[in-house]
This record gives structure tokens, sequence and C-alpha cells, in this order.
């Protein structure tokens, strides 16, 4: 009877979570993981071939996790291999390299890739989803800034952590968290709850920066077409002003945008009569 109790007691402590990485070849996924199970960094390059597995143990608070880890191959060359790995996980690390844009690009199909492998019965609203933008050891070679990372990663209510698997800046703070709320979810029955990130912000002001990061020019980012009165140029201006303003907008890049739609405005008045 008392062993008996004692191992429910434990069991209910313990718990057995599965992880997997996701991102193109070559991002650092390996890296990051083994800078963290390991304590140490390889600069050469070995692809992963298929899949790599490993297995660690955690503490958070007072339990024990047991993480299986499945350390997926990047180059499209693998699917085959890796597609069966998406089932039941409880956590995802998703990364890209801050240097290569196209890396930051794919995450979107990564996500694609999974929701397809696990199926219309499956969703990622029970995998907390940890993405790393690695590589900032990178300096100047840097192209994908923070808050271009972290407006995507936030509004799809992921966390975001800035990493480098060289360096080591990163990669505890972001383990920790990402266990961490991988337990807070099978507390709340497997669901991630709700306030995992904390949004603070809107998908119109999510979309309204990222349509002004890539606007071609003024009469794009004020989304008005050349020839328009100065009125309109006013009233667009206004809209997103609103919508933007650092005081009432915490998205991250906001500021920036804010700032570009104020100097599209001062450049299209001075051209119109
Ligand atoms: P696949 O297994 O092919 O999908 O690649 P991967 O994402 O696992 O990449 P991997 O961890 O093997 O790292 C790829 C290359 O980037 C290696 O040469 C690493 O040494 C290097 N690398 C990984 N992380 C960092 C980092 O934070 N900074 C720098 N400068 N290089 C890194
Ligand atoms: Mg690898």
């Amino acid at each position: 009877m008392e062993a008996d109790l004692q191992k429910r007691k434990e069991n209910k402590k313990s718990l057995r979570v599965k992880v997997i990485s996701m991102g193109d070849a070559e991002v650092g996924k390996s890296c990051i993981i083994k800078r963290y199970c390991e304590k140490r960094f390889v600069p050469k390059y070995l692809a992963t071939i298929g899949i790599d597995y490993g297995v660690t143990k955690v503490q958070v608070r007072d339990r024990e996790i047991k993480v299986n880890i499945f350390d997926m191959a990047g180059h499209p060359f693998f699917y085959e291999v890796r597609n069966e790995f998406y089932k039941d996980t409880q956590g995802v690390i998703l990364v890209y390299d801050v240097s290569q844009k196209e890396s930051f690009e794919s995450l979107d199909a990564w996500l694609t890739e999974m929701k397809q492998e696990i199926g219309p019965h499956g969703s990622l609203d029970t995998s907390v989803f940890a993405v790393c933008a690695n590589k900032i050891d990178c300096g100047k070679r840097r192209i994908v800034d923070e808050s271009e990372g972290r407006l995507w990663a936030e509004s799809k209510g992921f966390y975001y952590f800035e990493t480098s698997a060289q360096s080591g800046e990163g990669i505890n703070e972001m383990f920790q968290a990402f266990f961490s709320a991988i337990a807070d979810m099978c507390e709340n029955g497997g669901k991630r709850p709700a306030t995992a990130v904390n949004v603070g912000f809107t998908k119109e002001q999510a979309d309204a920066i990222r349509r002004i990061r890539n606007s071609k020019d003024s009469w794009d980012m004020l989304g008005v077409k050349p020839g328009v009165t100065r009125d309109e140029v006013n009233k667009a201006y206004r809209k997103l002003a609103v919508l933007l303003h650092p005081d009432k907008c915490v998205a991250p890049g906001s500021e920036d945008a804010f700032k570009a739609v104020v100097n599209a405005r001062t450049m299209l008045l001075k051209n119109i009569k």
C-alpha cells in the first residue's frame, strides 16, 4: 500500500515529454541542443541525417521532466524521414539564422509541414513553440532584426528568444522558459494556456507593421495610389498613426513603423499641391 502510494505520488511529479527541432538546414538546431546538453559548440557543420535522438532530464519546480528530443534534419531531402515525428509533440524549437533571410521566411512553411503531418485532428495549440533567432553573434551580417522576428513569433502566441549556440547567449534562458511552459501546459490538461505569451497587440497592428516594412515606396506605405489628394493622404496617415502610435501600440517594431509613416506622409505632401 505504502509503496503504491509513493509510486503514485512520484508519477504525478514526473513527466515525460517529446520535443522536436524544426527549421532550415544549417540554422543551428543541433548546435543549440548540443550547447544545452553538452555545454559545447562545434564550428564544423555536420548535417543531421534524418533525425537525431537524445534524452535529458530537467527539473521544473517540484517536477522532474524526462525530455525526449528529436532533432530533425532541415534539408528538404529528409522530408520522408522526419514527417513521422511531428505527432504527439509537446514542444517545438523553431530555429532560423538571423543572417539568412530565407531561413526566417521559411518559418511559415515549417508550420505548414507540421500541420499537414499532424492531420486535421491534430492542433498546434497542444505544443509550446520557442522561436530561436540564432547566430546573434554574427554582428554586421545580421539581416533579420529583433522586432521582425519577435513580431512574427508573438503574433502567433509563440515564445521568442535571441540565441547564439556559439557563445551560449540566450540558450539556458530559452530552455528554462520552454520547459517551464511545457510543464504549465501539461498541468493545464495538455492545451497551451491562452496567456502563455501575453500578446499585447492586435493582428491588425502586426499586419500593418509587416506591410509597412515590406512596402516599396511612400505611396505603398500609406496604402494610397499616386494622384490622390492631400486629404486622402492625411486620412490614410491618420488611420495608421492611430493604429501604431507608440503610446498605444506595444507590438515589436511599432516605433519604427510609426516613424516611417510620418516620413512617408511628409514626402507625399511635399509633392501634392
Ligand atoms: P541540419 O542538421 O542540416 O538541419 O542543420 P542544423 O540546423 O542542425 O545546423 P547545425 O547545428 O549543424 O549548425 C550549422 C552550422 O552553423 C555549423 O557550422 C555550426 O557551427 C554553425 N552554427 C550553429 N549555431 C551557431 C551560432 O549560434 N553562431 C554561429 N556563428 N554559428 C553557428
Ligand atoms: Mg542538425
